[in-house]
């Protein structure tokens, strides 16, 4: 067995790695490009800090763990995410943020052993905080524990959720659930546009649940550790289990899981 204690320690150092280099880059500016050349959409965006973030981290990795495989969102979507020792690393999370200098974005960072998670680091690197996960051994803020709300109605419920960079048909089904949302007479709904913190929020019970119809592994791989050690529960948007791969995720507090994916289920794009 791999010693998790050591995991957690690389974890964070190259989340603090990566964190430190997008720091620097959001306070002298970055010219940010759009992905359409590579096929995707102007409002998909990439920056060198993004690319530098990646590198460094990904070094720091295969220098601790020279035979663990690496996936991530930039350079590193071949990895294999199959392999016995996976790292899954989104080098920054919330890119259109960091774009419009709003400093609410992450470097998020899972380690899997055999398809299952073992350890996350999510580290948002403006307010220097650090959000750490191991399996059996909770999830923590800035090392101290945390713990997802005990609210156990929507009428208590603050919702967050997420856009894909789609504006067809799952943009639809997103705002059709958030309107359903809002008929059951939930608090608010928030979009705060950096899915690895929205996760790390329900975890620490400021947000009662989550949801997202389409987030790549990078976005979610810390974050649904953090959320099952915080006590709350993580599926698709059908209330199955998450692949390792793109999907639907919805997350909350437990006791809202049925209540929220009888929403989302029922707008789930085809
Ligand atoms: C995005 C953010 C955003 C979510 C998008 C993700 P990126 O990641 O997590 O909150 O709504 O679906 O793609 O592109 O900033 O790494
Ligand atoms: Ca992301
Ligand atoms: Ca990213």
């Amino acid at each position: 067995m791999i010693d998790l204690a050591s995991i957690l320690e690389t974890a964070t150092a190259a989340a603090r790695t990566g964190g430190e280099i997008l720091r620097r880059y959001f306070e002298q500016g970055v010219t940010m490009r759009d992905k359409s050349a590579a096929g995707g959409k102007s409002y998909d965006l990439v920056s060198d800090a993004d690319e530098q973030s990646e590198h460094a981290i990904a070094k720091l990795l295969r220098d601790a763990y020279p035979t663990h495989e690496l996936l991530g969102e930039e350079s590193l979507q071949g990895g294999d995410a199959g392999a016995e020792h996976l790292w899954i690393i989104d080098p920054l999370d919330g890119t259109n943020n960091f774009a419009h200098n709003i400093e609410h974005f992450a470097v998020s960072i899972g380690y899997y052993e055999n398809g299952r998670p073992r350890v996350g680091a999510i580290y948002q690197p403006i307010h220097d905080c650090m959000y750490t996960a191991v399996r059996g051994g909770g999830a923590m803020r800035d090392g101290v524990p945390v713990r997802v709300s005990d609210a156990d109605s929507l009428g208590r419920a603050m919702i967050g959720c997420g856009f894909y960079y789609d504006r067809g048909e799952m943009m639809r089904s997103t705002l059709a659930a958030i309107e359903e949302c809002f008929s059951h007479d939930i608090h608010g709904i928030r979009r705060f546009g950096t899915a690895s913190l929205d996760l790390c929020m329900v975890g620490c019970g400021q947000l009662e649940a989550f949801f997202e119809y389409n987030l790549s592994a990078w976005d979610f791989a810390a974050g649904a550790l953090f959320i099952t050690e915080a006590g709350g529960q993580i599926t698709d948007a059908r209330g199955e289990p998450l692949p390792i791969g793109s999907s639907s995720v919805v997350a909350s507090n437990g006791h809202l899981h049925d209540a929220i994916t009888n929403i989302t289920r029922r707008h789930c794009p085809s």
